[in-house]
């Protein structure tokens, strides 16, 4: 069998999983429910959800992944074969989330075109609806993302920006940082710092639950494979709970700082009005404009940020066309090219009727979404929570908590085993089931609290 190939350095693996798992996940995704969803009582409803389900199901992910060796499509069939279908379904996820992803890298590609052009008009009101409603820019712009992520998959220049996002990412949070400190400390943020930061429990119901396990799962790429991949490139002499720890933090720190940045600037440019809060996909992009119009050099300074942002956005893009790749490779033989251009096929063509959700089609809606915020339920709120679920029920009741324990266990103890056992066997499958069941009611309207 041929070697697997592994992570050098130490921090090599840790800066590999979050650099793949930091995306717009963290920078568009979060901050707009984390509005929409009660401000504080979200973010608190997310970091618990974080240091419990999020810790468990990133460590038994990366343990698989190390213990077998194998893609997850393998992975799961290799633990227990009545089980191989759950793999094939977790590498589904990123099917459902692959054109709307692409959608919006677009809208990000254009948004950087549009800072260096001319930053002033993206900052008037009018500037996203018409921009979003119209027939053909935003197909372009998403034909422009969708075709550069093609391209470094056929080429297989990975490596190279791997390389770039070293340099990069960390650029990314300083920029964030510094954005973040300057929205906070200017007058009008007061009140959208409260709303951000102090729950009310009020805004608490099951769907914010669901939302934030949904966003929990998808920022951290769980749930769907990728961190089972990454812990079969893992080296066995690395300590699985510190680089789990490491990962978690890191990416909840720039969903942090995102909502930080973006939030109290609603509050500012529109008075805290509800509708404002509650927009949705277009928060970052109808908010970030006026702040950078309304700052010294923002025309540069926004420009240098959604160029961040796209690069990130690319990184993660990549990393999910390479996961539907090598999957469609390993279980049909088919050929690289041919995959990736299939693909690629399906992705413009999905990602165009999401486009048009916004445009001509904006009548039509599924349970009170648009065809984009439909999909992101489908596979968000509902594929990821059922994929976390039966990870659970696998490790605790077919494979038992021990495999994954020893493997956690092969360099040093631990620590949270007794925590990890309850938690996998009963806790975390009971309570994601709930939320699951009483979220996806929720949002049908037909549980009402
Ligand atoms: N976690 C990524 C983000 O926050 C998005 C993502 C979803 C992803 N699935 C993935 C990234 C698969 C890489 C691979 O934006």
């Amino acid at each position: 069998m041929e070697k697997r190939n592994t992570f050098s350095g130490k921090i090599g693996f840790v800066l590999a999983a979050a650099g793949s798992a930091v995306g717009l996940g963290n920078l568009w995704r979060f901050p707009y429910l984390a509005a929409k969803y009660g401000g504080g009582i979200f973010l608190l409803v997310y970091l618990i959800l974080a240091i419990t389900f999020g810790f468990i199901l990133m460590i038994t992910e990366i343990a698989i992944g190390r213990k077998t060796q194998l893609s997850p499509l393998a992975a799961f069939g290799a633990l227990s074969p009545k089980w191989n279908w759950l793999g094939k379904l977790a590498t589904f996820v990123p099917v459902l989330i692959f054109p709307y992803y692409c959608l919006i890298g677009g809208w990000v590609t254009k948004y950087t075109y549009a800072m260096l052009a001319d930053g002033q008009s993206a900052a008037s009101d009018s500037y996203f609806g018409s921009y979003v409603s119209s027939s053909t820019e935003p197909i372009i712009w998403l034909l422009v993302f969708l075709g550069i992520t093609m391209l470094v998959v056929i080429f297989g220049v990975n490596k190279g920006i791997e390389k770039l996002s070293k340099v990069l990412m960390p650029l990314l949070l300083i920029i964030t940082v510094a954005l973040s400190v300057y929205i906070v400390s200017r007058p009008g943020s007061k009140a959208g710092i409260r709303y951000y930061l102090m729950p009310d429990f009020g805004n608490l119901s099951f769907k914010t639950v669901l939302a934030a396990l949904g966003q929990l799962f998808y920022s951290m790429s769980l749930a769907m494979g990728i961190m089972i991949t990454y812990g079969s490139y893992l080296s066995k002499e690395e300590k699985i709970e510190k680089s789990t720890r490491q990962i978690e933090v890191f990416d909840t720190a720039i969903a942090f700082l995102a909502g930080l940045m973006i939030i109290p600037a609603v509050f500012e440019f529109s008075g805290g009005d509800k509708e404002a809060l509650s927009s949705g996909p277009s928060l970052m992009f109808v908010t970030l404009p006026k702040v950078f119009n309304a700052m010294p050099a923002g025309r540069v300074i926004g420009a240098l940020f959604f160029f961040l942002v796209l690069f990130a956005a690319l990184t993660s893009s990549v990393s999910i066309l390479e996961a539907i790749v090598s999957g469609l490779i390993d279980a049909f033989k088919m050929k690289r090219i041919t995959a990736t251009l299939l693909v690629s096929a399906y992705g413009i063509a999905l990602g165009v009727i999401c486009s048009l959700g916004f445009g001509i089609w904006s009548d039509f809606t599924i349970i009170g979404m648009s065809i984009l915020d439909f999909m992101d339920f489908v596979s968000n709120s509902i594929f990821l929570p059922l994929v976390g679920m039966l990870t659970c029920v696998v490790v605790g009741f077919v494979i038992k908590p021990d495999a994954i324990i020893s493997e956690v266990e092969l360099n040093g103890p631990f620590k949270m085993k007794h925590f990890y056992i309850a938690m996998v066997k009963w806790i975390a499958p009971v309570l994601i089931f709930a939320i699951l069941v009483s979220g996806i009611l929720q949002s049908f309207g037909i549980l009402k609290i």
